[in-house]
């Protein structure tokens, strides 16, 4: 798959996931085989502001495609942006993020609830692609299908943002409604593939790489983004790049798997920060395992590398991976929301005008 200058081979991404994607995650899935991994969602303010926090994200590895997605609600302010990253941070591509379902987001008009307002839209994605154009940097946007049933936008945003010049299309295939509930319309996939002439990049549900492999079939997408279905489980991209295999560690491997992710991990933040900051990923790497009801507790509150040795080397090392959690989906699900909290008359009209909605930045934190 080609992202304007980039050729992604396999076409296969690992998705940002806020939290989740920082550069030890990215590393590790790169080392199994991902060719491309979008660094966790960073906000256009924060980076015209320059804050420190937010630089503190956008740390990459020697070697890997520096790949950033941001979001914004001012035209202007993405647009200053882009400029700083790919002017000043070597940034190689940069994401836009239309699919954020949070209500702090979505009650002031940003994330998943902006494409509806098609002028402010189209003058997001043109702001970015005018400002990444002269460092030769691609521009992609993901979206959602769009508010809910009753208001989809993938259509319509797919084709303004095509028209401004993006280099990819990524379609979360659910609605903002939806978050994360409910299954993911691949046939909505396959329609923006027959509209558009651009890559479309297909989302969600893919849990196993034969899934990714059905994705592309059904819809025709030139690539796949990959999120919740590596939690826990990096040589899923072993298995994606290497069609026909399915990779099934055991105990033993799994645990030095975590070791790897938890030595990223101190690189990144020092020992004891990284360390806690890998707390969360423990349910997924030893979900279905039979580990105990205390190792499991002590994993999941662990502080040092020896602490986690010393863990790990209770583990039984030649227990078999266990099957019956493969093709079920880990994560994020949550029930699909009630309604999607949007300002007052939101959905009256498709044009914003120039009005300032860049509170919404404030409680951004992807989606
Ligand atoms: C913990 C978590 C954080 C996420 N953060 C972001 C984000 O910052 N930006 C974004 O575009 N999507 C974000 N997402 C959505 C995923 O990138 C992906 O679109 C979604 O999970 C559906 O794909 P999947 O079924 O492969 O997980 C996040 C998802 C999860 C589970």
């Amino acid at each position: 798959m080609r992202l304007g200058n980039l050729t992604i081979d396999p076409p296969v991404i690992l998705a940002p996931m806020a939290g989740v994607t920082n550069r030890a995650f990215r590393q590790l899935c790169r080392e199994q085989g991902a060719p491309l991994a979008v660094c966790e969602m960073v906000t256009s303010r924060g980076i015209t502001e320059r804050i420190p926090k937010t630089f503190e994200y956008m740390a990459f590895a020697r070697g890997e495609i520096r790949s950033v997605q941001i979001y914004g609600v001012d035209p202007a302010v993405i647009g200053k942006a882009t400029q700083i990253l790919c002017g000043e941070l070597g940034v190689q591509h940069v994401d836009l993020n239309f699919g954020c379902p949070v209500p702090k987001v979505t009650r002031r008009g940003g994330g998943g609830a902006l494409p509806w307002k098609r002028d402010r839209f189209t003058a997001i994605v043109q702001a970015a692609v005018r400002a990444a154009e002269p460092y030769g940097v691609p521009v992609t946007i993901k979206t959602r299908l769009g508010i809910d049933d009753d208001h989809l936008t993938y259509r319509e945003s797919g084709k303004i943002a095509s028209d401004c010049g993006v280099a990819a299309v990524t379609l979360h295939a659910r609605t903002v409604l939806q978050a994360y509930g409910g299954k993911a319309d691949w046939g909505a996939i396959a329609e923006l593939v027959s509209d558009l002439d651009i890559p479309v990049i297909g989302n969600g549900d893919i849990w196993e790489a034969p899934d990714a492999a059905a994705m592309m079939a059904q819809t025709g997408c030139a690539g796949v983004e990959i999120g919740r279905g590596c939690l826990g489980r990096p040589w899923l991209f072993r298995d994606l790049a290497n069609p026909g295999t399915r990779t099934l560690p055991t105990l033993g491997e799994v645990a030095a798997m975590v070791r790897r992710h938890a030595e990223l991990q101190a690189e990144l933040f020092g020992e004891r920060h990284g360390l806690t900051d890998l707390r969360k990923h423990m349910g997924w790497y030893f979900k279905g395992f039979p580990v105990g009801g205390e190792t499991r507790h002590a994993l999941a509150m662990v502080s040092s590398l020896a602490e986690l040795d010393t863990l790990l080397a209770r583990l039984d090392p030649a227990v078999r991976f266990p099957e019956h959690e493969l093709g079920i989906p880990r994560g994020r699900q949550g029930n699909p929301r009630e309604k999607v909290v949007l300002p007052y008359g939101w959905l009256d009209s498709r044009t914003l005008g120039d009005a300032d909605i860049s509170a919404a930045e404030d409680g951004a934190s992807g989606g």
